[in-house]
């Protein structure tokens, strides 16, 4: 059988409101460097951390329907913000023409089976923190676990601005690290696919005495799970990757970089003409 037809060797699709997802990206490509990808970044609707929950299904839809017409395997949700409000719209829609991963399930999953941590926190976008899913999710699992959610919507902005590692991140970060609901956590989940950039300006306020969860790494070994568990491992030719954006700028193309190791050239692909 010519191994173009296997059904393994179509892209995986990847998604987010913008640049931050290309964390999930990056983490997929160094585990798994023979797959092809195709990314799609909503930079037009950036952030969608405060939109509303019918906007972000509405636009998760589209771009589902976009990552399709390149006939992905999988579509990788890799935003928080849509997990939380959009996970099964998507799954839905797609039906069985590709598997659907949620950036959330993994990492509650993976978080439940610490066995020593008690008093988790998260850390996230308004639209994720409002919805409670991590404290929801992971009290099913464990209901001797303490869950305290803060919403930090200055950080992804922050980011995307390319404002980490410096004076002003510092401070922001402090100022919520500090509030009263993180105060005896001995965990964090960074519950936004931004936050993986800022760890070591977490972990450096931490000094070691918290574990910090980012969602990148845990979700790139769920899909290489995945990928072995439904025999869907790509076997044919390593192109080049993808990147789409829906509307673009010269500080997108540079912050890319800061984001994705590899080459990245963005194409623009306006889906909301
Ligand atoms: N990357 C998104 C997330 O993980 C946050 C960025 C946004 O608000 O658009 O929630």
């Amino acid at each position: 059988m010519a191994t173009k037809s296997k059904p393994g060797n179509r892209p995986l699709g990847i998604f987010d409101s913008g640049i931050g997802g290309l964390t999930v990206a990056n983490a997929i490509h160094e585990l798994l460097p023979e797959e092809n990808l195709v990314y799609f970044g909503d930079t037009a609707h950036l952030p969608y951390g405060d939109k509303s929950p019918e906007a972000i299904k509405k636009w998760s839809v589209a771009i589902s329907d976009f990552l399709m017409t390149h006939n992905c395997k999988m579509i990788v949700i890799a935003c928080n913000s849509i997990s939380s409000v959009a996970y099964d719209t998507v799954k839905k829609h797609i039906g069985s023409k590709a598997i659907v991963v949620n950036v959330i399930d993994p990492v509650v999953e993976y978080v439940v089976n610490q066995a020593a941590l008690k008093h988790v926190g998260v850390i996230g976008t308004k639209a994720t923190i409002k919805t409670d899913i991590y404290a929801s999710k992971l009290k099913d699992r464990n209901k001797k676990l303490s869950v305290n959610s803060l919403a930090t919507p200055l950080l992804a902005p922050m980011i995307e601005e390319g404002f980490f590692n410096n004076k002003i991140s510092k401070t922001i970060i402090n100022d919520y690290l500090s509030r009263p609901k993180l105060k005896n956590i001995d965990s964090l989940i960074l519950g936004c696919t931004h936050y993986p950039l800022i760890r070591p300006e977490i972990e450096q306020f931490y000094k070691g005495k918290v574990t910090i969860f980012d969602t990148a790494r845990i979700v790139a070994h769920h899909v290489q799970w995945l990928l072995d568990e439904n025999n869907l491992f790509n076997s044919g030719s390593t192109k080049k990757h993808r990147f789409f954006i829906s509307d673009f700028t010269p500080a997108f193309e540079q912050s890319t970089k800061i984001f994705f190791k590899g080459k990245v050239k963005l194409e623009q692909k306006n889906l909301w003409k």
